[in-house]
């Protein structure tokens, strides 16, 4: 919901333009875009336009779909190859993420030189929407899978819980409900009483930002934290667990998720605090096992020399806040080992971290590709 009306992060236009909101306008402006080439859906992916796991995949997925409506004269008699060509670009607009990569091969199924490309365009259409609600359902059962932990700490504390969360994982950064905030959202419908603490997530601050003005617009109370504040609470029991999102997952669960996630991780397990990670099983990646294997995504350092904010004015600036010419890193994402981590609660249900290996075997292995592992470059 914003502002009394409900939105979700992603959706068609006319059938021929995939419209989403704006992540970059958010929280001065609530901007729509409306994207009609899958060159300005691979634009608005890397740019960070839209952002989250589940909701690149999506959006990825609608590129296709919008590909499959421009097939470029010269690949007439050629439909198929152009859209895997389009397929293998999209899936290189963030290299984090495995959603993205899962969500496109679904799309990929279709994509067949037996069917026409009428039949292809239907296809992917269909498809396109399956995933955009199957998302919204996935979310939905992360959140009664999740609440169940909160209920039980509940009957125990008798007080406010309080959580800890990193980045955003709400619904701006998949469809709807989100993974980390359909917990928070399943446990306002069943009156569990919480407070979220919200660390800011330097350099993008999406947990100031989005996650901040998401929790904020649908009554959840929540206070923002700067990162380096998390071990400090951690330490005076200000927090009875962590709950992050992740973006992609080892068949071991070593989990990559925003930078910053790995610290409170170390920190949660040091001081017997639980740290959970809310995902959908499509962020699961059962083809590698070592976390070293993920490729972490390497932003442009000048995300970390300048902050972005809005002046009283109403005047959105950036401002550098460190000396000219200074060199700046800018790794994106971190990997937190299973070792760190007490369990993930997925749509399907919740796994304690030691039952992880043999649960995605039984689950994911078994219907997907073969095991295939590859170094992250
Ligand atoms: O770089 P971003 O903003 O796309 O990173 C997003 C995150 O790290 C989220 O926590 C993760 O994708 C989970 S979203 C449900």
């Amino acid at each position: 919901w914003i502002a009394g009306k409900y939105y979700r992060s992603v959706w068609l236009e006319d059938y021929d333009c995939l419209a989403v909101l704006d992540q970059h306008a958010l929280p001065y402006e609530v901007r729509v875009l409306y994207w009609r080439s899958w060159q300005e859906v691979f634009d608005g992916i890397r740019a960070m336009h839209v952002r989250g796991a589940p909701l690149i995949g999506v959006v990825g997925a609608g590129g296709l779909y919008l590909a499959s409506l421009h097939i470029p004269q010269r690949f007439n008699q050629e439909p198929v190859t152009y859209l895997r060509q389009v397929a293998h670009q999209l899936k290189q607009a963030r290299p984090t993420a495995v959603n993205l990569a899962w969500a496109i091969d679904r799309m990929l199924q279709w994509v067949q030189p037996h069917f026409s490309i009428q039949e292809i365009r239907t296809l992917l259409l269909q498809e396109f929407q399956r995933l955009r609600e199957e998302d919204i359902q996935t979310n939905r059962q992360i959140g009664k899978n999740g609440v169940q932990i909160l209920q039980t700490l509940y009957q125990k504390k008798q007080d406010t819980i309080h959580i800890l969360t990193h980045c955003n994982a709400g619904w701006l950064a998949t469809v709807d409900y989100g993974t980390v905030t359909a917990v928070f959202y399943l446990a306002q419908e069943q009156d569990i009483p919480i407070h979220v603490w919200v660390s800011e997530t330097r350099p993008r601050n999406q947990g100031a930002r989005l996650t901040a003005w998401e929790l904020k617009e649908n009554q959840v109370p929540c206070t923002l934290i700067a990162d380096n504040a998390s071990g400090y609470l951690i330490w005076r029991h200000q927090v009875d667990l962590v709950l992050v999102g992740a973006d992609r997952v080892t068949r071991t669960g070593d989990t990559a998720n925003k930078i910053g996630t790995l610290m409170k991780a170390v920190i949660a397990h040091q001081m017997n605090i639980p740290f959970y990670v809310a995902l959908p099983t499509s962020t699961i990646d059962p083809q590698l096992s070592a976390g070293t294997s993920i490729p972490i995504e390497e932003r442009d350092p000048e995300e970390v020399l300048f902050v972005e904010g809005i002046t009283h004015d109403n005047t959105i600036q950036k401002v550098r806040i460190a000396p000219a010419d200074v060199p700046a890193y800018n790794p994106a994402f971190d990997v937190t080992p299973a070792q760190y981590i007490t369990g993930f609660i997925t749509e399907k249900g919740y796994i304690p971290t030691d039952e992880f290996p043999q649960w995605v075997a039984r689950t994911l292995l078994s219907s997907r590709s073969p095991a295939k592992e590859q170094a992250a470059t």
